[in-house]
Formats: C-alpha cells, sequence, structure tokens
C-alpha cells in the first residue's frame, strides 16, 4: 500500500480502483507515509506558514433543513440568535487588532441577510480594513445575490458541496434541496472571480467509499481554491442523532490525500477535527492542512450556533481562542503568517 501514497505523491492522481484501496487501509506505515508526503508538498508551496481566519458565526436561524445539521430549521428546541451590524463591525474590529486579515461571515440561510445588508456591511469592512479579506459562507443564494456581493468586495465563499453523489446527497437533505443547484452555485461563484472552498463531512451516515471517490473527482472538476473537509459530528436533535461519527484515522488519511491531489489548496484543520481528537487540528496540520479557523464570535452566540454536539471552542474570548491557536500551531512545527493568505 505504500507504493500508492508514493505513487499520488509523485503523479497528483491515482486510478479509482487505487483510491479506493488507499482510502481503506489501516496500515499505520502507509499512514504516517502519507502524512510525510503530504506535509513535504505543503511545505513546498507554503512552508511552514499557517494563515488564520476570523470567523464570524452571524445567525443561526436557517431556512433549510439538512438532516445532519443542529440549527436546520426544524430543530424547535435551536436558541436563534442573529448578529447586528454594529457586531460585526466590532467582531472585526476586535480581530484586526488580533492580527486577522481575514474575516469569514458564516450563517445559516437567513432571510434577514438581504443583499442590500450585506453589501453594506461587506463594503464597510472592505473600507475600515483594506488590507483584509472577506470571505462569505452563508449557503445558497441567486447568481445576482453572488454578483452584487463580489462587487460590494467579497473576496472568497465557501460552499461545501457536501456530496458528489445524488444518491448521498439525497439521503442528507429534504427533497426540496438539490445537488444539481449547490453544484451550479458553485461554478457560478468561480465565474464572478471569487475564490472558492468547497468540501464534504467524512463519515456522514451511509456514505461509502465510492461516494467520497465521487467527492474527490468532483473537486478534480471543480479545481476550488480552498477544501473544507471535517468529520461529521452527530447532533442530539436531528433525525442523525444516533448515527455514528467520522474517524480521525480517515479524515486524516483523506486530509493526507487531498493534500497531494491539490498541492495549493488552501486546506483547514477544523474545529470538528478539534472536537472529535484533542490533538485533533495540530494532527491535521501535520498532513497538509494549512489553515486554521479561530472563534471571533461574540461569547453571549457561541452555544447557539450549535451544528454537532460537543463543539470546542464555545465559551472562550476571541484572543484566548487566538493565543490558544497560535500555541497550537507552533507547537506543532508551523508559524502564524500574518497575511491575507490568497491562495497562490
Ligand atoms: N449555511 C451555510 C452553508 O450551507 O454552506 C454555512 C453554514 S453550514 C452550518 C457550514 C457547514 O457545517 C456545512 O457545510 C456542513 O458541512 C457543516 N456541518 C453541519 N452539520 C454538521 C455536523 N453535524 N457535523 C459536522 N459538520 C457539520
Ligand atoms: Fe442551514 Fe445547517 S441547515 S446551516
Amino acid at each position: 500500500m505504500t507504493e500508492l501514497a508514493e505513487k499520488l505523491y509523485n503523479t497528483g492522481d491515482l486510478s479509482d480502483s487505487e483510491l479506493k484501496a488507499l482510502i481503506e487501509t489501516d496500515n499505520s506505515e502507509t499512514a504516517e507515509l502519507l502524512r510525510r508526503y503530504a506535509d513535504e508538498t505543503r511545505q513546498k508551496s507554503y512552508g511552514k506558514k499557517v494563515f488564520l481566519r476570523g470567523l464570524i458565526e452571524v445567525s443561526s436561524y436557517c431556512r433549510n433543513d439538512c438532516l445532519y445539521c443542529g440549527i436546520r430549521r426544524s430543530n424547535k428546541e435551536a436558541d436563534r440568535y442573529r448578529l447586528s451590524r454594529e457586531e460585526i463591525m466590532s467582531c472585526c474590529e476586535n480581530g484586526y487588532g488580533l492580527g486577522f486579515r481575514t474575516f469569514v461571515m458564516q450563517g445559516g440561510e437567513d432571510s434577514f441577510f438581504t443583499d442590500d445588508f450585506m453589501c453594506s456591511v461587506i463594503s464597510e469592512i472592505k473600507e475600515k480594513y483594506p488590507d483584509c479579506a472577506v470571505t462569505l459562507s452563508l449557503g445558497e443564494r441567486s447568481y445576482d445575490s453572488y454578483k452584487r456581493m463580489k462587487e460590494a468586495g467579497a473576496d472568497r465563499y465557501l460552499l461545501r458541496h457536501e456530496a458528489a453523489s445524488e444518491e448521498l446527497y439525497s439521503k442528507l437533505h429534504p427533497a426540496e434541496m438539490s445537488l444539481a443547484h449547490r453544484k451550479e452555485c458553485l461554478f457560478q461563484l468561480r465565474e464572478l472571480g471569487y475564490q472558492v472552498g468547497a468540501g464534504f463531512m467524512v463519515g456522514a451516515p451511509y456514505q461509502t467509499t465510492d461516494h467520497i471517490i465521487a467527492d474527490l473527482r468532483f473537486l478534480q472538476e471543480l479545481r476550488p481554491q480552498m477544501i473544507g473537509i471535517g468529520p461529521f459530528v452527530p447532533h442530539h436533535n436531528t433525525p442523525f442523532a444516533e448515527e455514528s461519527g467520522g474517524t480521525l484515522a480517515l479524515t486524516l488519511r483523506l486530509l493526507g490525500i487531498l493534500r497531494l491531489m491539490f498541492p495549493k489548496v488552501l486546506l483547514p484543520a477544523t474545529t470538528a477535527l478539534g472536537t472529535i481528537a484533542p490533538n485533533g487540528r495540530e494532527l491535521g496540520l501535520k498532513t497538509g492542512c494549512n489553515v486554521v479557523m479561530p472563534n471571533l464570535s461574540p461569547v453571549k452566540v457561541r452555544k447557539k450556533y450549535d451544528l454537532y454536539d460537543n463543539k470546542i471552542c464555545t465559551g472562550e474570548e476571541a484572543a484566548e481562542c487566538r493565543g490558544c491557536l497560535q500555541r497550537r500551531i507552533e507547537s506543532a512545527g508551523y508559524e502564524v503568517s500574518a497575511e491575507r493568505g490568497d491562495c497562490i
């Protein structure tokens, strides 16, 4: 199996059957080789730099009903909030002082966040902090909405495709949502000039290795600048409450494989990875990841952005999250970059 890791390192691709064998192997020698190759590959492009993204969770209202998600509209127990313009600006001010040069506004699909509102917030951030990138992660919107927000100054958009197989997508989402529309949004975002992020959960209910291979092939077609993957973690108030979550070993293997298939991509060590293992994010960084996303949301709302159970970083102030992640990055042998961190 080590020869497959070597082939992927040398050529950047494998056949479906080879990928299947590499994704499924539990051979520790192969896992270590994959990790080492992934680390070498990221260091060739990005050295030891890790980019920070200040994550502002703007709303826990959502019109969607994704079966895995703790803030889905059917979860009547969810404690809903949305941040005001002043609160968002105050997160940015705080974050800028802490050295963040990217602000990510993420939230459920909340109709309160109209195009006019978003455009004026984006323009204000770009006016006050012209050296910062603005990333949006607000789900599926119209082409016109994406266009207006791009013109207002947004630089990047994160929209995980979630599952590139129709069959799996339909098991994870209600009938009114479609993979075709999700993909259409991603191609529109790319056409509009956003730096685009796609991705999927690892170990989602019903997910097989063939589904994961379909995800990798879709990513090859889209060629996104960012790829977000993290383990599925069950939430107690969803239809998937009793399902098992994604594993650390499989998530790390996939991070390594992604780094070798996409040598220059921006690859975050996610909060979900840190949730399933205390050193999950450090292991991610050692397996090709080069981005972390400390939480900048006001502490009073953090527990309400409750996507899955036991989510970490919900009690700390932004400065504590920043400090904690800096220590983790340095302990793993990497360094925090002060740059905006665009894809090279
Ligand atoms: N509404 C936006 C969207 O649809 O892209 C952004 C917010 S959504 C909560 C962000 C991501 O959280 C989703 O793309 C999904 O992959 C992830 N997520 C949701 N529930 C999760 C769970 N139970 N475990 C792990 N990740 C989850
Ligand atoms: Fe909308 Fe999760 S269902 S953010």
